[in-house]
């Protein structure tokens, strides 16, 4: 199959990540069938998509006209047969468990042709085990979305021991056509990409803070105003190319290996966070947002809402909505 030809899609599990992928192919002019296991599941989904689509238009990346067009592509269906029988790609997010997604996948196949791809969403379960009692695995890829799929362009592409090249090609031709950022992976690797990377950050924060260095809010504040304004522009890669100058990245790296050994040597290796951290954390973020004014946010939900507006005006300067 080739990438122009899936011009329909089914969204299998409609929770979180579900809803946000369906509202995501609409918006880029797909048909969409939307399965969960009942009404009320439903109803929840096509509320979120609706409020979703709301924020986007208070946003300017959708008018009024545009809405009515973005939810008449959407059917919602607790049929699984009528869900994905006449589609070309199937993207599944159900439960992150194996036995529930392997039965899902059973279910799949029994109704869709076996030219369909099936995308999981998995955070980090393998291929191989969710397809391993499929019929035809080779039409079975990880494609990790990051939350909200309809706002973040990354998905994290992985094979399954049998999915076959072809179709990894055309998921990724697929996910380009319509505006993501697809990464493959060259091999499986627990917690793709970007979870090992925000993790390794994460446990220098904690360090940092164990230690006494900063508080919560200084290690969010200076990532924040810090790195994590050229990370929205580029890598760390091409960001320590530019620190380079004419040694470009590799310069700098012996320029300052002295330093970084040092550095390096000091940082945090350990495997498990500190059993009283998530309770630090916690009152660290809750300190953290007493001091912040209502309009950048400082409860979750206008918290959420700040994000979602900054995230969106960052996405315009990327030309990616
Ligand atoms: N939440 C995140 O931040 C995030 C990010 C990336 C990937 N993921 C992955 O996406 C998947 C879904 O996560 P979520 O956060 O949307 O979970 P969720 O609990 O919000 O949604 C799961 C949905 O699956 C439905 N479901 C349960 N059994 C089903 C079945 N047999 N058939 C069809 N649907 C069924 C549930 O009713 C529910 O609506 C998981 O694999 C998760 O690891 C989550």
């Amino acid at each position: 199959m080739n990438a122009k030809d899936i011009r329909k899609v089914a969204c299998v599990g409609a929770g979180v990540i579900g809803y946000s992928w369906a509202l995501y192919f609409s918006l880029k002019k797909l048909s969409v069938n939307v399965y969960d296991l009942t009404d009320e599941k439903l109803e929840l989904a096509k509320t979120r998509i609706h409020d979703s689509l709301l924020n986007l238009m208070k946003n300017e990346v959708v008018s009024e006209e545009e809405i009515v067009e973005i939810e008449r592509r959407i059917n919602y269906t607790t049929v699984m047969e009528e869900a994905v029988k006449d589609v070309q790609f199937i993207t599944e997010s159900g439960p992150e468990n194996y036995e529930i997604k392997q039965k899902m996948a059973e279910e799949m196949e029994t109704y869709t042709s076996s030219e369909t791809i099936i995308a999981s969403s998995t955070s980090g379960l393998l291929v191989s085990e969710i397809a391993k009692n499929a019929k035809h695995p080779e039409r079975f890829i990880g494609a990790h979305p990051y939350n909200p799929p309809h706002l973040i362009p990354l998905v994290e592409l992985t094979k399954g021991d049998k999915t076959t090249d072809e179709v990894l090609k055309c998921a990724k031709d697929f996910y380009q056509s319509i505006d993501k950022e697809p990464v493959v992976l060259q091999k499986e690797a627990l917690g793709f990409i970007c979870n090992r990377i925000q993790m390794a950050v994460y446990r220098e924060v904690c360090n940092l803070v164990m230690k006494g260095v900063c508080t919560i809010e200084d290690a969010d504040k200076a990532v924040t105003y810090g790195p994590g304004l050229r990370w929205a522009i580029m890598g760390p890669s091409l960001v320590f190319e530019l620190g380079g100058g004419e040694g470009h990245i590799d310069g700098l790296m012996k320029h300052l290996n002295s330093s970084i050994t040092l550095w390096l040597n000091d940082m945090a290796d350990f495997k498990e966070f500190p059993e009283n951290f998530p309770e630090i954390a916690r009152k660290g973020v809750e300190e953290a947002l007493k001091n912040r004014p209502k309009e950048i946010g400082n409860d979750d939900a206008s918290l959420a809402e700040y994000r979602d507006k900054m995230l969106i005006s960052l996405l315009k300067l990327h030309k990616k909505l």
